[in-house]
């Protein structure tokens, strides 16, 4: 990396941090952010956005700020909201993303925006979720899907290779649909730095003799199967290790076969198969001497989640992660909705913004599981990087789509008026994306956590304990926001 600016004078140099309490590092952020890897970070963080803002502003794009007390943009998750002083009982939402004012932008006619946008969203924290974060927020009018994308590509390449270290191993991008990223890898979030795929072999299980096999196959449901390669003399313990993995995402258990040297099987199912059968399941799995086969037989979400999630653990164990690789993938061809079983109605996959692909709107009518969206989403090493879309521009096409999700017209009317009436003023085709940029900046500063590409982060309870807050406030200060708190 080019260039790291160091502060002139440095009072005090904290050596052996990794063994530091992260409670106490939060309490002395100034403290902590002294330290070279803090510093590394935030730097890396500056130059990253620094050529996100050259490279747009070279091609015609202007930032625009929008606001942050705005009314509820939905992504997903709950919005943050703050009491109006001035209209009792009214709050403000903070925007979980700037969704729907970059849209009305491309109504007024600024073709090319963006902007470093803070979004907040009020969701359960994880490694790779701050409640509030920040975005590369960008659309473009009169564009389509490939355009938008190969912009990014294009960003995505020159940040890597001209302000990173990493090395980006996928040129182009690697392009997977949804089916096959979840059918290959188990998650629509692969992480492409290794192989491993997963292997249905439903076909060859249901030709078994082990029960737990055929059932499953019977029921309609497949049995997928992992290779591990060289695993092939795990021991009990750790065999063990990788069963509860597969449980913890709810399988009900994992059958193993390991290949030994003259090609059999050993295993507690090895003796369900006969010679015939084994060198299929080989052969299809691609295993040879020393490997360690791991199956799943289950309800294709099961499968996929643990399989997945053992994936990734091997990878670990067979050190395949190697954080200076930087592997993408487009994830294409996303199914419009999912369907919410509890609330028993279309949930979009994306937003509600998302169009339909063209040859699909048809289904919307007599099949709306089955319409596919113009969505895109970048995934980067196991991470999703950025989601994105082609949007609805018209008025008639967005209200189906609102009734579709159980939205009421009135409801719609109410929470996205504002959005339906500027479709009827001339609205160009458009579309954008919004990468992450604590989760770019991560990867690239290769941290197992966004806390530790962002100065002043919230922990996994959502708060911050330098100054502490969330806090109580003073009583005066509720009576005139014209709140109680109930005990
Ligand atoms: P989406 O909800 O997919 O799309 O978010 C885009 C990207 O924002 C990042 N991100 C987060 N980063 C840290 N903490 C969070 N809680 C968090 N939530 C999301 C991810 C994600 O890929 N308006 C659309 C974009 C569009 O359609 O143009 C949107 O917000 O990197
Ligand atoms: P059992 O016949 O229940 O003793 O199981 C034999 C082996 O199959 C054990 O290693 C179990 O962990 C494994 N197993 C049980 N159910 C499943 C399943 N649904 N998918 C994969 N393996 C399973």
């Amino acid at each position: 990396m080019p260039c790291l600016t160091r502060p002139r004078r440095r009072l005090f140099y904290i050596y052996g941090d990794e063994k530091v309490d992260e409670a106490l590092r939060m309490r002395y952020r100034y403290l902590d952010l002294r330290r070279d890897r803090m510093q590394h970070n935030l730097v890396l963080r500056d130059q990253v956005v620094r050529y996100i803002r050259d490279f747009l502003s070279a091609r015609g794009f202007v930032e625009i700020e929008t606001p942050v007390l705005f009314k509820t943009t939905p992504e997903g998750a709950r919005d943050y909201l703050v009491p109006s002083r001035i209209h009792p009982g009214q709050f403000y939402a903070l925007p979980q993303s700037p969704q729907q004012l970059k849209q009305l932008l491309m109504v007024a006619g600024y073709e090319r925006y963006f902007q470093i946008a803070r979004c907040f969203r009020d969701e359960d924290q994880r490694g790779d979720r701050q409640p509030e974060f920040t975005q590369l927020d960008l659309e473009m009018s009169f564009v389509e899907r490939e355009d938008v994308m190969a912009l990014i590509e294009q960003l995505m390449t020159g940040i890597v290779e001209e302000v990173s270290d990493r090395e980006l191993i996928t040129k182009p991008f690697a392009r997977l649909s949804y089916r096959d990223a979840l059918a290959r890898f188990g998650t629509d979030r692969p992480d492409l730095r290794y192989g491993m795929e997963l292997i249905d072999l439903s076909d060859v299980a249901a030709r078994s003799g082990f029960r737990v096999f055929t059932s499953v196959v019977e029921a309609g449901n497949p049995v997928k199967a992992l290779c591990a390669p060289g695993c092939g003399d795990y021991s009990r313990k750790q065999l063990g290790e990788l069963e509860e993995i597969a449980k913890a995402e709810g399988a009900k258990g994992l059958a193993w076969l390991a290949v030994e040297a003259n090609g059999a099987a050993r295993g507690p199912i090895a003796k369900f198969f006969d010679d015939g059968l084994l060198r299929d399941l080989l052969a299809r799995a691609g295993a040879n001497p020393g490997d360690l086969l791991l199956f799943v037989a289950d309800a294709p979400a099961v499968v996929n989640a643990a399989l997945d999630a053992l994936r990734r653990e091997m990878a670990g164990r067979l050190g395949l992660d190697d954080p200076r690789k930087v592997a993408f993938a487009w994830i294409i061809d996303f199914p419009l909705f999912e369907w919410n079983a509890e609330e028993n109605r279309w949930d979009p996959s994306h937003h509600l913004f998302t169009s339909p692909m063209p040859e699909d709107i048809p289904l919307l009518d007599t099949d709306p599981g089955a319409a596919r969206g113009q969505q895109y989403d970048l995934v980067c090493n196991g991470y999703e990087i950025a989601g994105g879309s082609i949007r609805i521009h018209d008025r008639n096409l967005q209200e189906k789509v609102f009734r579709l999700i159980g939205l009421d017209l009135e409801t719609a009317r109410e929470r996205f008026g504002h959005m339906l009436e500027a479709f009827e003023y001339g609205t160009p085709p458009h579309g954008g994306i919004a990468p992450g940029i604590d989760r770019l900046v991560m990867l690239l500063a290769g941290e197992p956590n966004i806390r530790e590409v962002i100065a002043f982060p919230k922990t996994q309870q959502a708060a911050d304990l330098m100054a502490g807050a969330p806090s109580a406030v003073e009583p005066a200060q509720l009576e005139e926001l014209h709140i109680r708190v109930v005990e």
